[in-house]
């Protein structure tokens, strides 16, 4: 039997796919990576905004138009999967399988009923008590670099956010499990690994083991310590919540050289009324002294954050916040986001009263701020020598290798693909809006 997977969404997408794919591979399913002659397809979901939940529709549709001979046994996963239910079956009957956010482990034996014949099956339920996240080196979306997720769900309940609903509650892997799998990555050569969680610095295990006698003076910034331990290469993390963005983790990265000097830490918006009626727990002022204490590390590390635009209510002049706020931080790298309502979110219930064209033109204007603040940023690297790992070739040119610097940075490069994997020196010749051009030192 012939399985694809399809994955949409964030990194803990990308990972549970790895798990499933394992699971898969276990039970004596073959994967492959095209949908064509798939007798299993799978699509693991995203619905943090509404055109990403749709996109579910539109596969579904091409599947089902698209395939010569029977049509493939179709299953549906991640968060579309966790919040519709059973109405997607009502909605797309071509769909036998829907598997929640904590039942991606579980997709094999739901497969296989399917298989058997049975129309619906369906599983919303938690994660068994003590389940394996092993992932099979060979099911890692990259041989380079690994995600290694530490906490999962979301306790935040931000007033515009359906990840709580999505994937329940924080549930924090134990220290000693994270340890095993980061030796297992660095044992097989990853150079990098990233330390994934919809809030990664709000790690808390039910137990120290693992982290015994590791300094820190909260739990996420003592693995970090403990992971540093492992002497991988290089560790990112992301996402960070501000509120709980302790100065140690500052302090932690003073102290490990392989922790990497970038931070993704969503401001969302920068008036504090708009931050209110969000739910984000921290004030403007909160948030820079944040920025402040990460601009103090020795190191310097680049920042990166989310915003959103036209959040219910949100006047010009609380825009005109926003837009300062990115001012007074120069951001490395912004994604923006226009205010999607997501069913059953507080904010679903508030009238939208900000139209869709504001939305657009707010959008707009915050894109050239940040192209005007990011353009000098990448133009002072040329000239610059960075540690670049490889990770593959480049899309747009097949001559080229691309990577990420350790500030996170895309870094484009000729160079002959025996060199994917190793960490080389690229002096930058060229900056683009969003990436940089290098050129290999000898
Ligand atoms: N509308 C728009 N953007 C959203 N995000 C989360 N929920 C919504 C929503 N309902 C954005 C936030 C978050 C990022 C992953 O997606 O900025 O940090
Ligand atoms: Fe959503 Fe807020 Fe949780 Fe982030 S912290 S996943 S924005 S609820």
């Amino acid at each position: 039997m012939k399985v694809y997977l399809e994955t949409f969404g964030c990194q803990m997408n990308v990972s549970d796919t790895e798990r499933a794919a394992t699971q898969f591979r276990a039970a004596g399913y073959d994967l492959i990576d095209h949908e064509s002659g798939a007798d299993v397809v799978i699509f693991n979901t995203c619905s943090i905004r509404e055109r990403a939940a749709q996109k579910l529709y539109t596969r579904v549709g091409e599947i089902v138009h698209r395939h010569v001979g029977p049509l493939p046994v179709i299953g549906v996963t991640g968060c579309v999967a966790q919040l519709e239910g059973e109405a997607i079956f009502k909605q797309s009957p071509s769909v036998k399988v829907v598997a929640g956010t904590r039942a991606t482990d579980r997709l094999p034996d739901l497969i296989s009923r399917a298989l058997e014949g049975e129309r619906r099956v369906l599983d919303l339920g938690e994660r068994e008590p003590g389940e394996s996240w092993d992932v099979s080196i060979v099911e890692r979306h990259s041989a380079q670099v690994g995600f290694v997720p530490i906490i999962e769900g979301c306790n935040k309940f931000c007033s515009y956010c359906i990840v709580p609903y999505s994937r329940g509650r924080e549930r924090s892997r134990s220290a000693a499990e994270i340890w095993d799998e980061v030796i297992k990555l660095r044992d097989n050569g990853f150079k990098e690994i990233h330390l994934i969680g919809q809030n990664v610095n709000s790690y808390r295990p039910q137990t120290e083991a693992g982290m015994e006698g590791i300094a820190g003076s909260t739990p996420f910034s003592r693995l970090l310590r403990m992971v540093a331990k492992t002497g991988i290469e290089r560790i990112k993390f992301t996402t960070s919540f501000p509120r709980d963005f302790h100065p140690d983790i500052v302090a932690a990265l003073n102290d490990h050289e392989n922790l990497c000097n970038w931070v993704h830490l969503p401001a969302q918006s920068g008036n504090d009324r708009v931050l209110r009626a969000m739910r984000r727990g921290y004030t403007r002022a909160d948030y820079l002294r944040r920025i402040e204490s990460i601009n103090n590390c020795r190191r310097k590390v680049s920042i990166t954050s989310d915003l959103i635009v036209g959040y219910p209510g949100e006047t010009e002049a609380e825009f005109a916040d926003t837009m300062s706020l990115v001012e007074q931080c120069r951001y490395e790298g912004l994604y923006i986001f226009k205010y999607s309502e997501r069913a059953g979110t507080p904010s679903a219930k508030i009238a939208d009263d900000v139209t869709k064209e504001q939305k657009t033109i707010r959008y707009m204007a915050l894109e050239r701020l940040q192209r005007s603040i990011q353009t000098p940023i990448y133009q002072s690297l040329v000239g610059k020598t960075f540690e670049v790992l490889a990770e593959g070739r480049s899309t747009k040119n097949p001559t080229d290798l691309t990577g990420h610097t350790t500030c996170h940075k895309v870094v484009n490069f000729a160079a002959p693909p025996s060199l994917i994997g190793e960490v080389v020196k690229v002096v930058i010749e060229t900056a683009k809006p969003n990436s940089l051009l290098g050129r290999l030192v000898a």
